[in-house]
């Protein structure tokens, strides 16, 4: 029997069967995946578990793929958690963790949806994928489909990390640099996918990328032997880490694997770029484009999430909220981390801990309370960003 029972629309909850290539739903909702995880539970346990691979591919029975042979695994996933004792005797955080995803393939948790999305794809007899990307996206897609055999055609703004735009130029991708943000590239995707044959790929415009994300969530409850912290931070770009992991833990309850305590689900977002915040601060259900949005954190600069709705239903749920911090404070943090920790962060993850600073100072978060950091990306890959604290001359 497949594990997936079928597609669900995230808006209007029309099914669709697996196994198909889909996009977005007709009435513009993200499809969810859906298992059997009745029939799952029953020959899947957590003590099972300890014999999985050392990857994501550990969670196989929660993942959409048919055919071992379609995988296209570059070692992603199973990233260490790791304390840290020094930072949170620096911010008055007696239980904190970061969660290192910089060590992925490419150096950032993109590799996790990429790996399943590429898979599918392969399974699914796709030749040519597209993607509209912040920078980490497309290494990732660049690098799976190299490995598969797959065409991918990559979108990005101009003014990427270096890093990015190397590593698919390298990974054999054909890129376009496009002058302006990663809302225009998905529109030059939309445009042309059709006769040029492409596969969109885009977050949440197809349904495995973010079944690849959700193994964040699976992983820190097994880290964590199966009870969840009591705070997430996530940086929040298209918010599909945070909408995963969500997803992730409502699996595992109905495996039995956890109980329903959920974590208070913290949206991280850049100052210069905050449509969650925003629609959270006003209690909105959708988040309004952020204009002219601008920051170091290249990932953060999303200005209008596909997922808004799904954010912030989560974030609410968990009774968690949502935080802007600037440009200055995020590379104050990334070096914070780093110094104290020997983790060298991307800006995106390094954006966590001022905010993590401030939901302390203003007690929404108890000294006491397990906090896990996200860290989406290695610090390694923004050297141009970083570069601005060390000058040479
Ligand atoms: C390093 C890094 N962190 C976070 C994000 C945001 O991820 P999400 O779309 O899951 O919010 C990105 C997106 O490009 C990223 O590259
Ligand atoms: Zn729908």
């Amino acid at each position: 029997m497949p594990n997936v029972s079928h597609l669900e629309c995230s808006l209007c909850a029309r099914h669709f069967a697996g196994n198909q290539i889909h996009n977005l739903c007709p009435c513009g909702g993200a499809l969810l995946v859906r298992y059997h995880l009745d029939a799952i539970r029953q020959l899947w346990n957590r003590d099972s578990l300890a014999e999985g691979k050392p990857d994501l591919w550990r969670y196989w029975p929660v993942l959409p793929v048919n055919r071992r042979e379609s995988v296209v695994s570059l070692g992603e996933g199973m990233t260490p958690l790791i304390e840290t004792k020094r930072l949170g005797a620096a911010v008055g955080a007696r239980d904190l963790w970061v969660k290192d995803e910089g060590l992925n393939p490419t150096g950032s948790f993109k590799a996790r949806g990429m790996t399943v999305a590429i898979s599918m794809a392969r399974e699914l007899g796709i030749t040519k994928i597209a993607v509209p990307s912040a920078g980490n996206a497309a290494s990732a897609a660049a690098a799976y489909s190299a490995a598969a055999g797959i065409e991918a055609y990559i979108f990005m703004p101009r003014d990427v990390p270096q890093a990015n735009f190397i590593e698919c130029k390298a990974l054999g991708a054909h890129v376009t640099l496009v002058d302006g943000l990663i809302s225009d590239c998905a529109r030059m995707v939309a445009e042309r996918k059709d006769q040029e044959g492409w596969f969109d790929v885009s977050t949440l415009k197809e349904p495995y990328r973010i079944e690849g994300k959700k193994t964040m969530g699976y992983e820190v409850a097994e880290q964590f032997d199966w009870r969840l912290p009591d705070a997430i931070f996530y940086p929040t770009g298209g918010g599909v880490g945070l909408i995963g992991m969500w997803k992730a833990f409502d699996e595992l309850e109905a495996l039995g694997w956890i109980d329903s305590k959920r974590p208070k689900m913290i949206v991280v977002q850049a100052a210069g770029c905050q449509p969650i915040v925003r629609a959270f601060k006003h209690g909105e259900q959708r988040a309004e484009f952020w204009e002219n949005a601008s920051t170091v954190a290249a990932g953060l600069r999303v200005p209008k999430p596909l997922g808004d709705s799904l954010i912030l239903k989560a974030v609410g749920a968990s009774g968690g909220t949502a935080v802007a911090v600037d440009d200055e404070e995020i590379l104050d943090g990334g070096i914070q981390l780093a110094s104290l920790e020997g983790i060298f962060a991307a800006p995106e993850g390094a954006a966590c801990i001022p905010a993590l600073r401030k939901l302390l100072s203003s007690g929404f978060l108890k000294p006491h309370e397990r906090i896990v950091i996200y860290n989406t990306g290695a610090g390694l890959k923004y050297l141009e960003t970083y570069a601005k604290r060390y000058p040479r001359a």
